[in-house]
């Protein structure tokens, strides 16, 4: 079976924690596209041979998820060279045999159009970056909360005024706003969406 769930979203709206959980519920693989973005940023030198040399082993690094890869990522993203070297990859994995959730910021409307099920998870930027900040440790973080919100506002300022592939809600996407919702409750919606969506096949 090839069903493939698209998920997309700014920074630390949830899309992470939503992605892994209907992959889990639905026995699906997932991919947190990100990480394919944040593993160029971070190798540093020509960030276009670095996404068409990338590796299944550059995804196991264990600084990915760091601020500092996130700011790296959005601004390799922006080059449209790099992001048509990590399409094929995507697409690939997106019509694997047993079903894929892909979450990022262009899954919907670039990489899987066509996907069976469209998901936009989004929050307000205050509490996405308080999310962010509290992952970091909070008080203990190296960062405060007001740099963490900055980081988050120009993240989303470039992720949305890019020219190729700008993050915005594919015109069929379902939409998830988790600044209401409990991440629980946006699962559970999630779930059902998919759910659904199988039983029509
Ligand atoms: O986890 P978080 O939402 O902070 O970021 P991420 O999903 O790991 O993505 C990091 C950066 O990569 C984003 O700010 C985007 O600029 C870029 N990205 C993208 O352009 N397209 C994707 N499909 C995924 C990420």
């Amino acid at each position: 079976m090839r069903f493939t769930v698209a998920i997309d979203g700014p920074a630390a709206a949830g899309k992470g924690t939503i992605a892994r959980a209907v992959a889990a519920h639905f026995g699906f693989a997932h991919l947190d596209t990100g990480l394919l973005y944040r593993a160029v940023g971070i190798k540093g030198g020509d960030p276009v041979a670095a996404a068409r040399a990338l590796t299944l082993n550059d995804l196991q690094r264990d600084d990915l998820r760091s601020l500092a890869a996130g700011e790296a990522a959005s601004r390799v993203a922006a080059l449209p060279e790099v992001r048509r070297a990590l399409v094929a990859f995507q697409r690939e994995f997106a019509r694997r045999e047993g079903g894929a959730v892909l979450d990022g910021r262009d899954i919907g409307t670039v990489i899987c159009p066509a996907a069976e099920v469209k998901l936009f998870v989004t929050a307000s930027s205050e509490i996405r970056a308080r999310r962010r900040w509290l992952e970091a440790g909070g008080a203990a973080a190296p960062e405060s909360l007001e740099e963490v919100l900055e980081q988050v506002r120009s993240r989303d300022a470039r992720d949305m005024g890019r020219a190729d592939a700008p993050l915005r809600p594919a015109t069929d996407a379902i939409i998830l706003d988790t600044s209401e919702l409990s991440i629980e409750a946006a699962v559970r919606r999630a779930i059902e969406r998919v759910a659904a969506r199988l039983s029509r096949r």
